[in-house]
């Protein structure tokens, strides 16, 4: 078993097989757990994400920028939450708010009486008339789609080529589409990214390419008549970072106009990321709708939709009897324990202040990377939005998807590993992930970081010449 695990990695070269080789022999007790228990849970673990090549590492810690694995390995922790910790672990005015709210209960299904102060804060802060708590982000997303349907009376959502918005079946469309399976530029396929989606997906789901308006004006000419929603990223970041182009996110607001579309920001990411508020914000662009999820929580399950007051009173038209509305729902919907999180993060914890520490600090993580990339020659850049940033394996540029198809994403292998061995985990798992920081992230841990850089690097270098053998 232990050397098949090896296989793998055969192609990268003799060093990237030895840190392979060194990632087993740190975390035994991880790959006992993973063999014993991936005979009961699928991969080993309960988010498709959290798997790779050999076996995940399970986790019994954390605490401030920490982690430690079940071998007692501990490491600086630059995943956070796929992007959800900017807190950091355990934040102790969240421990101490959490403590409090336990001992008096963490699930009412009654409405809780921070709703008060919370329904003054969020609408304020993220610029929405009217919003609901849910617990995921996927939720969030399901409730945008059936929002847009129920106010527009159509059925097609339009999404963007490589973007993921959560596990909703109705979106569940062209995240990662293969080269052969994308089709054409002007007009892509829509590619089921699971099995047991309903037959209807590919035709309810269109696609679009990012950054690129012609094809979807020329989609809109043919069918705009018959589109609820358009749901975007503002910025990717499930691609790596990308940029929208000056002018884009305008234009997408003045199409879904002309054709009475509900323009949906999926802010589950972008929300919270560069400053306290949304992207939309930032860029001055105002969609009907936004979902948010991840940072607003400190680590608590919790999600929001909000916006128009129109499109989001349909939840409860003042006219129609109690079941005619749109359905929002959910047993652990705006519980305690998520409302104190997502009081205490964003009123104590997500500062000002704190994103321009931060955002300057991921300054340094950058020019350490692009600094060892010309080192070894290595074509690849870094694009940060606040305090997250994505290693884009590419030289050029890059704007949609296809041009990510193009890069070398394979180098995140060599440089997990190495990292990894070093007591960083560099960013979450998988090519196309973000490292984020948080506010208990000290100098001394960037500099930790940047001290593993040079090495990564060089074995991604060393990666290169062996993949192209
Ligand atoms: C942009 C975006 N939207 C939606 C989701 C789904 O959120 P959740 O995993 O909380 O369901 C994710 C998850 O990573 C995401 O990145």
């Amino acid at each position: 078993m232990y050397e098949a695990y090896l296989v793998d990695w055969e192609d990268f070269g003799p060093n990237v097989v030895n840190e392979v080789r060194k990632y087993l022999e740190r975390t035994p007790r991880s790959r006992e757990i993973y063999e014993s228990i991936s005979e009961y849970i699928p991969l080993g673990v309960n988010s498709n994400q959290r798997y790779y090549s050999p076996y995940p590492l399970y986790f019994s810690e954390a605490r401030g920028s920490r982690i430690w694995d079940v071998d007692g390995n501990q490491y600086i922790d630059f995943n956070m939450g796929f992007g959800t910790l900017i807190t950091g672990h355990a934040h102790p005015r969240l421990v101490s708010a959490w403590e409090k709210q336990i001992s008096k209960g963490i699930l009412y299904t009654y409405p809780f009486e921070l709703l008060e102060e919370l329904a003054e804060l969020i609408p304020e802060m993220f610029d929405i008339d009217m919003f609901r708590f849910s617990t995921s982000g996927s939720e969030a997303i399901m409730y945008a789609c059936r929002l847009a349907r129920a106010y527009t009376g159509r059925d097609i959502i339009i999404k963007i080529e490589g973007s993921y918005h959560g596990t909703y079946d109705y979106v569940l469309v062209s995240s990662w589409p293969t080269r052969g399976l994308a089709g054409p530029r002007r007009m892509p396929v829509s590619v089921l990214d699971s099995l047991g989606l309903p037959e209807d997906t590919e035709d309810l789901v269109r696609v679009v390419p990012y950054n690129d308006i012609e094809p979807l004006v020329e989609l809109l000419e043919e069918e705009g008549d018959e589109i609820a929603g358009l749901i975007v990223e503002p910025v990717m970041m499930n691609a790596g970072i990308i940029y929208p182009e000056p002018g884009y996110l305008r234009k997408l607001r003045d199409l879904t106009r002309e054709y009475d579309i509900v323009l949906i920001f999926d802010e589950v990411k972008t929300g919270m990321r560069a400053y306290p508020g949304t992207a939309a914000q930032m860029f001055g662009v105002t969609p009907d709708l936004i979902t948010l999820a991840k940072a607003i929580g400190g680590g608590a399950p919790v999600s929001i939709v909000g916006g128009d007051e129109e499109i989001m009173s349909l939840i409860a038209p003042s006219e129609a009897p109690r079941y005619q509305g749109v359905i929002h729902a959910g047993t652990y919907n705006a519980n305690p324990f998520s409302l104190v999180s997502v009081y205490v993060t964003l009123t104590e914890i997500l500062t000002k202040d704190e994103y321009n520490r931060l955002t300057k600090l991921n300054e340094e993580l950058k020019k350490g990377y692009e600094e060892a990339f010309d080192k070894y020659g290595i074509e690849a850049y870094v694009e940060l939005f606040g305090v997250s940033g994505a290693i884009m394996y590419s030289k050029e540029k890059v704007r949609n998807f296809r041009e990510v198809l193009n890069t070398r994403l394979e180098l995140w292998y060599p440089l997990f590993f190495s990292m990894i061995n070093r007591g960083i985990i560099p960013n979450a798992t998988g090519p196309e992930e973000m490292w984020t920081l948080s506010v208990q992230h000290t100098e001394e841990d960037i500099e930790k970081y940047l001290e593993n850089i040079d090495y990564a690097a060089s074995l991604m270098s060393e990666s290169l010449e062996y993949l192209e053998e």
